[in-house]
């Protein structure tokens, strides 16, 4: 096992004359048995970023390091990792057992060691059953075991997998994404993963990093990221359904509070932010909040939450079974909120909605980046 290191990695594809940066100086420093998550849009440059890694794609400048070791010009085979890709393609002639020793073949081990790491990994993702089978003769998650197996026999010193669950339907995914955990306890290897689904990123990773246009937004863990985004790409891309994101102006009148933009409503905002928010007041400011921090100011006594609600009306309601999800919004500030699953709310009602204090957020509209709370 190893630790992986990038220094300002960067990728300039060249081709017709122009040239792209698809990954523009990413610096991490993966730990020895950690798991890391790449998450973000498409187009991000997350599969660029594993490709170099995995020694697919030349690297344009920068270090990468495996272990101790720079690699930056070491092949592929001799780099010690493996991959796992999206369309895993299984030969299908071969069987589970010959798909998943073929490499070891071509590496020209023993028989006898062969067939002692096929059984081995076979028995970790429970597919001893399935070894003479081809692939036909397997389910879509049987097959992406035996592609997990594939990389699993050459215990390689990191494993990437690029978006290795997309090909399977919702059930499965969640069901082989507890074999990934379960496998990376297992083993304790170092992994890198790359997914666009936040939920897949939040729940596998030791500590995720979010990518946009080539570049790392911000690495951190999983309920850190969640708790306090560093800016306003990260704060909607993490989380489902994704935080409110307000344009509005801070006042300060006795108690600090955020005006939404036309003047649509009102809310208060912590007493503690007074200081910190003193030479900012009449600036235009960007408040986030999740959906579980808005809920209706009948829903507690006193309601308010210190100062001032947003009278919104309601346009669409969801009941999911275990929340309710209301869509409402007022001047054409559109607000998403999460309550519970017998809260009576009609469409097309004006009601009066409070954000919690504790998780609300502001953002710089210029930097996007994050004001208060700072981390
Ligand atoms: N071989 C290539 N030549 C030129 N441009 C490329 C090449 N491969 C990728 N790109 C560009 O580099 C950028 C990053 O691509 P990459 O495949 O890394 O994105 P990604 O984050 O993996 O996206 P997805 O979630 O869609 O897989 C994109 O703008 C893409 O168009
Ligand atoms: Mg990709």
């Amino acid at each position: 096992m190893a630790s992986v290191t990038l220094v300002g990695i960067r990728k300039i594809y060249l081709g017709g004359g122009r040239s792209r940066v698809a990954v523009d100086g990413i610096d991490l420093a993966v730990g020895d048995g950690e798991f890391v998550v790449l998450v973000g849009p498409s187009g991000c440059g997350k599969s660029t970023t594993l490709r170099m890694v995995a020694g697919l794609e030349s690297i344009s400048a920068g270090e990468l390091r495996i272990g101790e070791r720079v690699v930056n010009d070491v092949p592929a085979k001799d780099r010690n990792v493996a991959m796992v890709f999206q369309n895993y393609a299984l030969y299908p002639h071969m069987t589970v057992f010959e798909n998943m020793a073929f490499n070891l073949k071509l590496r020209r081990l023993a028989a006898s060691e062969i067939d002692a790491r096929v059984r081995e990994a076979a028995a970790v993702l429970r597919i001893e059953p399935l070894l003479d089978r081809r692939p036909r003769q397997l389910s879509g998650g049987e097959q992406q075991r035996v592609a997990l197996g594939r990389a699993l026999v050459r215990k390689p010193a990191v494993f990437l997998f690029d978006e290795p669950l997309s090909n399977l339907d919702a059930k499965l995914r969640v069901q082989m994404r507890r074999e990934i955990a379960r496998l990376h306890h297992q083993l304790g290897a170092t992994m890198l993963y790359v997914t666009h689904d936040q939920a897949e990123a939040m729940t596998l990773g030791d500590r995720i990093v979010v990518m946009h246009d080539g570049r790392v937004q911000q690495i951190d863990p999983p309920l850190a990221v969640y708790r306090l985004p560093r800016n306003t790409f990260v704060a909607g891309f993490i989380g489902s359904p994704a935080m409110n994101l307000l344009e509005g102006e801070l006042v300060a009148e006795e108690s600090p509070g955020f005006r939404a933009k036309g003047g649509a409503f009102t809310v208060g905002l912590p007493a503690a932010w007074a200081h910190g928010l003193a030479t900012r007041a009449g600036r235009p400011v960007i408040l986030g909040i999740r959906p579980e921090h808005v809920r209706p100011t009948s829903s507690g006594p006193g309601g308010g939450g210190g100062g001032g609600a947003a009278r919104l009306r309601v346009d669409l309601v969801e009941p999911l079974g275990q929340e309710l999800l209301v869509y409402a919004s007022a001047g054409g500030h559109e607000i998403t909120a999460r309550l519970a699953p017998g809260t009576l709310l009609a469409v097309g009602q004006p009601v009066e909605f409070e954000f919690d204090p504790e998780g609300v957020h502001l953002f710089d509209p210029d930097t996007r980046e994050r004001l208060i709370p700072s981390p």
